[in-house]
């Protein structure tokens, strides 16, 4: 069973404006994470405020637990919770007000709610925070408030809109954890992120977006692949180059490239395992002793520029120290 499913939405905001989504389509299978995986400005937000019914497409169509988005909105709002790029939380309040609050505004009643928020405030480690003002929260904390009140009433399907974005890799790791725990209790999930280990680690399925379409659809996996299988990695010392060169020919059965300023020997391998035992083997007879060998496989990183022809600007971000360096401080 799909539990999200979008066909060929286009969005613009405004006239002329920017073509947000330009014919959008993916689906969800009940009970997995969909990792939608793109860049700044690619339509990531767009889609899950679709999706969430809180914009409405220009044209396509979209279904939630089986509910039509655009006929039913309200149907769709009763089983799904949202948390990310929205923020609705009230900084002056404590944890627990803003929980119980919340636990109002989905038609709790007092003891209903209060009794929610305890036990959210537990699940996500914040019962210590429980009766501070947010606005003294860490940023890793206040994620885990936000993300507690989209959970105030068990939604069939979550959005999570760059859970991580601007947390520290520890703040990331503990997201990751609460995340994993959401998913084993058996919701649907879709993720976006900018960050391609993110979707690596957390999602079953990933949707690569770049300007307002999917452009690749797989498992980590299977988007490695389609760049490219394992490659064979060794390095030596300059003089031993053109030997070691030799045998990894020999092995592989293709012309190695040669990284001279790195000393660097690399060549693509279908049996991973075997032709590294088998090189190494014939090294050791050669009297070569490697300074490092190894498989590598395709990162996602390469994924995403091989898909796109440019460089997820999360890293370009990380080079120039542009916005994106900021954002994630
Ligand atoms: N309210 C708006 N008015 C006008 N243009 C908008 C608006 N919201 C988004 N856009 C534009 O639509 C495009 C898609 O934006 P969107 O926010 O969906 O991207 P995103 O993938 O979520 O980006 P980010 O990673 O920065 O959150 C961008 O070009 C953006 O400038
Ligand atoms: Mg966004």
């Amino acid at each position: 069973m799909k539990s999200i499913v979008a066909q060929e939405l286009v969005k613009s905001y405004g006239k002329g404006g920017v073509k947000a989504l330009d014919g959008l389509s993916l689906d969800v299978e009940e009970g997995t994470v969909l990792g939608l995986l793109g860049p700044n400005g690619s339509g990531k937000t767009t889609t899950v405020r679709v999706l969430a019914t809180l914009l409405t497409p220009d044209s396509g169509s979209a279904t939630v637990a089986g509910i039509d988005v655009l006929k039913h909105p309200d149907e769709v709002r009763k089983v799904i919770g949202l948390s990310g790029q929205y923020a609705a939380l009230d900084e002056t309040l404590t944890g627990w007000d803003n929980l119980t609050m919340f636990g109002r505004l989905y038609h709790l009643n007092s003891s209903g709610a209060k009794k929610r928020a305890e036990e959210l405030l537990e699940q996500f480690s914040l019962t210590d925070a429980a009766r501070r003002p947010i606005r003294t929260y860490s940023g890793g904390m206040r994620r885990r408030l936000d993300l507690a009140a989209s959970l105030i009433v068990k939604p069939k399907v979550l959005f999570l809109d760059e859970p991580t974005t601007g947390l520290d890799p520890r703040g990331r790791m503990e997201m990751w954890g609460v995340i994993d725990e959401l998913v084993k209790g058996g919701v649907t999930l879709l993720l976006t992120t900018q960050y391609l280990e993110e979707a690596d680690q957390l999602a079953d399925s990933i949707a690569v977006i770049d300007s307002g379409k999917v452009i690749a659809r797989g498992s980590a996996d299977e988007l490695k692949n389609q760049v490219g299988g394992e490659r064979l990695e060794i390095t030596v010392e300059a003089n031993q180059i053109a030997d070691a060169t030799r045998l990894v020919e020999q092995v592989t059965g293709v012309k190695p490239s040669v990284d001279h300023g790195i000393r660097k020997i690399s060549a693509p391998v279908s049996n991973g395992s075997a032709s590294l035992i088998q090189v190494l083997r014939l090294l050791d007879e050669a009297k070569i002793h490697p300074l490092d060998i190894g498989l590598k496989r395709p990162s996602l990183d390469d994924v995403f520029i091989s898909l796109t022809g440019h460089v997820a600007e999360v890293v370009v971000g990380l080079e120039v120290g542009g916005k994106n360096a900021a954002k994630r401080k």
